[in-house]
């Protein structure tokens, strides 16, 4: 849009000072370079936060519930999926965009929680701080790459705040009650997203869906080819589920062994 002559000195004003707030302080990121010498776009990940996705990484491995609360939080993510198949049903890419505003939110929780533990009780966490902390980082790249193929709306905008403000709440209270609990449901939710993911990709594969070109972000991230497509995403980010579903189904594993996370190492880096 063309700015008008009075807007156009108000930008010149804000890039003046940006740029000295940026010379005051020194604290401008450095210049990176990709491979092919152009300059690196992003500043949300750095180009050795890029890592290539295990697609061959198991798709149906599956916990069978141990106990009670093993059973409930199963339920508790197939009781959840009734809702969303019926909003969503077959709008796949927006139902990506939409899930993953929550799937962002346990790893982070977990995180800011053993965070809070680590300092109270003056210990290490083992990794699993930063572990949980990079799991909310991967997912909220999801969310980035599918913002790019998809628009939400107004609606769909509002519904987040609501869902957002009940699940941080809800998935809280559950981490500071059960963590055991917790890391099971999202164990749970990823086998789920799994399972949605492979219907997307077999829209796709059907011809439902247009298999559009990836978005420039999701080529950086998964160190796709130049000319890689939806597809690929979608087969990228169901290989980090899986990853996601390993781990918590894992810290839920060692809380049913009786320990804590801290005994066991931290699978860093592991999406
Ligand atoms: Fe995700
Ligand atoms: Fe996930």
């Amino acid at each position: 849009m063309p700015l008008s002559p009075a807007t156009e000195t108000k930008e010149e004003d804000r890039k003046k000072g940006k740029a000295a707030v940026v010379s005051r302080w020194r604290i401008a990121p450095p210049q990176v370079f990709k491979a092919d010498g152009t300059e690196w776009k992003w500043n949300c990940f750095r180009p050795w936060e890029a890592y290539t996705a295990n697609v061959n990484i198991d798709m149906e491995k599956h916990h069978v519930p141990n106990d009670f609360m093993d059973k409930f939080a199963q339920w508790a993510v197939k009781s959840m999926r009734v809702p969303v198949d019926m909003f969503f049903q077959k709008r796949y890419g927006c139902r990506a965009m939409m899930l993953e505003t929550v799937a962002a939110v346990p790893g982070m929780v977990g995180g800011l929680l053993l965070h809070c533990k680590s300092l109270r009780r003056f210990e290490r966490s083992g990794g699993w701080i930063k572990a949980l902390v990079e799991e909310a980082e991967n997912e909220r790249m999801h969310l980035l790459t599918f913002m790019e193929v998809s628009e939400p709306r107004w609606y769909e905008r509002a519904l987040v705040l609501v869902v957002q403000g009940v699940f941080f709440n809800a998935y809280f209270v559950a981490y500071m009650a059960s963590p055991k609990l917790a890391h099971r449901i999202v164990g749970y939710l990823e086998e789920e997203a799994i399972h949605s993911y492979t219907e997307f990709l077999s829209e796709i594969d059907e011809g439902r869906i247009e298999n559009v070109p990836a978005p420039a972000i999701a080529i950086d991230y998964w160190q796709l080819a130049p000319d890689a497509t939806l597809r690929d995403v979608v087969f990228a980010v169901r290989a980090d589920e899986a990853h996601h579903r390993d781990v918590n189904h894992y810290a839920s594993d060692i809380y049913y062994l009786g320990q804590e996370l801290k005994e066991s190492p931290a699978p860093l880096g592991y999406h």
